[in-house]
């Protein structure tokens, strides 16, 4: 078990939302949703210690980039440790809610893939309204949003159209696994 990940859930119990890692079942399994059969650009909201992003960077080809947001300053400082060797890989200590400008000041628009396991079922109803709009935002129509979550609420979401769903038993909790699109009618907003 990471204690890093232990003792920063302890300090931020809403904002980390579980008291450990996602079990290697479920970072494989999001992990090879992923189609890295031509170079991509993959965000990654919320890493944590980066039980995922590992998973990731060891499919992922010379020419993608992934880019890992997180806000937690201790995780962001043991992310840019972990990654520093590897060009493909760059950390910013930011919150997800800045998703679009920060994207922005990369010069990266329409991501492919947008991975996240944010707590957004366990947060107020503002703060997740608030995130779900910056992602929806920051996708284009070709984006697929990949996402972790104790329930269904956000493939019900207006925001987003559910393409794929998978329980993922063997997590602590067990977990579900949705691919979502941008919907119509966030097109439009
Ligand atoms: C449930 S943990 C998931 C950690 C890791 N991806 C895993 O699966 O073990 C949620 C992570 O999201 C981060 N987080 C929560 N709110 C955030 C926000 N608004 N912006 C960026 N990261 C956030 C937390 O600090 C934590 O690292």
């Amino acid at each position: 078990m990471s204690l890093l990940f232990f003792k920063r859930a302890l300090a931020n119990p809403i904002r980390v939302g579980y008291l450990v890692p996602s079990s290697g079942f479920l970072t494989r399994q999001t992990a090879k949703r992923i189609d890295f059969s031509k170079p991509r650009v993959v965000i990654e909201l919320g890493p944590g210690e980066g039980c995922h992003t590992r998973q990731i960077v060891r499919r992922m080809n010379a020419e993608s980039k992934l880019i890992l947001i997180e806000l937690d300053e201790h995780f962001a400082a043991h992310l840019e440790k972990q990654f520093a060797e590897d060009p493909r890989v760059t950390v910013i200590h930011a919150n997800a809610l800045e998703l679009l400008p920060t994207l922005e000041r990369l010069g990266i628009s329409n991501p492919d893939y947008i991975v996240s396991g944010i707590p957004f079922t366990i947060m107020g109803r503002e703060l997740r309204e608030q995130l779900l709009s910056s992602i929806s935002q920051a996708m284009g129509p070709e984006s697929i949003f990949i996402t972790y979550q104790v329930s269904h609420l956000i493939a019900e979401h207006e925001l987003f159209d559910l393409a794929r769903s998978r329980q993922c038993l063997l997590n602590v909790p067990p977990i579900k696994v949705m691919e979502l699109r941008k919907s119509a009618a966030s097109m439009a907003i």
